[in-house]
């Protein structure tokens, strides 16, 4: 068994997830959205009223946290695995520019990454795995063979986050996408537990000027030298 862990950290919107997802597929490896997991326990606390525009009751979540259940389920059809919470699939749901307001408040929460890390080691402890997220390369994986750190510039970002968004139908404005990735990587690299930070061992990967293809060849590149 030669299967290595890969680590992609990064901004928002960088990519990470594209690429993870060719990789898997590519490797037969399992793909594990960090991101997702985050995304659905902030739709929970917000179809539970824990958080809103004006308040967040973090203890309140915090002692709800046992009721949360989230799962991964693999859809033949799309070729990757959906989001569940407490076995409904919120896979659409937590896309929404909505749920990116209120998710790095979520994720800032100690007890939320705690529990969520230890579910993403599990997940990834017989290796065969590429998990994107913030923390993977410093936290969940330390020791992963390969840790990629991407980066884009701000305006790449949105607007590939805005067409995002307007591909699958939300009526979305870009400045308002464009402020939303820059909060979230204010909040994501300014948090007191497990910021957003390059891991000294984690290679950067700047697309901004790559086509997927591009990016593709020269993160496969990467694998083959950590294998
Ligand atoms: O990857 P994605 O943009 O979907 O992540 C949504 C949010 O979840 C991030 O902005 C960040 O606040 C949080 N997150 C995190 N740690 C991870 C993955 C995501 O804090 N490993």
């Amino acid at each position: 068994n030669n299967k290595i862990t890969i680590a992609i950290d990064g901004f928002s919107s960088t990519g990470k997830s594209t690429v993870a997802k060719q990789l898997a597929k590519y490797l037969g490896y399992v793909y594990v959205d960090t991101g997702a997991m985050y995304r659905a326990v902030a739709y929970y606390a917000m179809g539970n009223g824990f958080i809103t525009k004006d308040y967040f009751d973090k203890k309140g979540l915090i002692d709800k946290l046992s009721d949360i259940n989230i799962a991964f389920k693999f859809n033949e059809g799309l070729g990757f695995a959906e989001v569940y919470l407490n076995s409904v699939n919120v896979e659409k749901k937590i896309r929404t520019l909505e749920v990116s307001e209120f998710v790095s408040t979520v994720a800032a929460v100690s007890e939320v990454r705690h529990k969520l890390v230890e579910q993403q080691q599990q997940m990834g402890k017989d290796k065969g795995v590429v998990m994107d997220g913030r923390d993977i390369g410093t936290v969940v994986f330390p020791d992963a063979e390969l840790k990629l750190f991407m980066t884009a510039s701000a305006e790449t970002r949105a607007q590939r986050r805005y067409k995002e968004l307007i591909d699958r139908g939300d009526a979305v404005v870009y400045d308002e996408v464009l402020k939303n990735v820059q909060e979230r990587d204010y909040i994501d690299t300014h948090r007191e537990d497990s910021p957003l930070v390059k891991a000294d061992d984690a290679i950067e990967v700047d697309n901004s000027n790559m086509s997927l293809e591009e990016q593709f060849n020269v993160i496969l590149d990467l694998v083959n030298k950590a294998i």
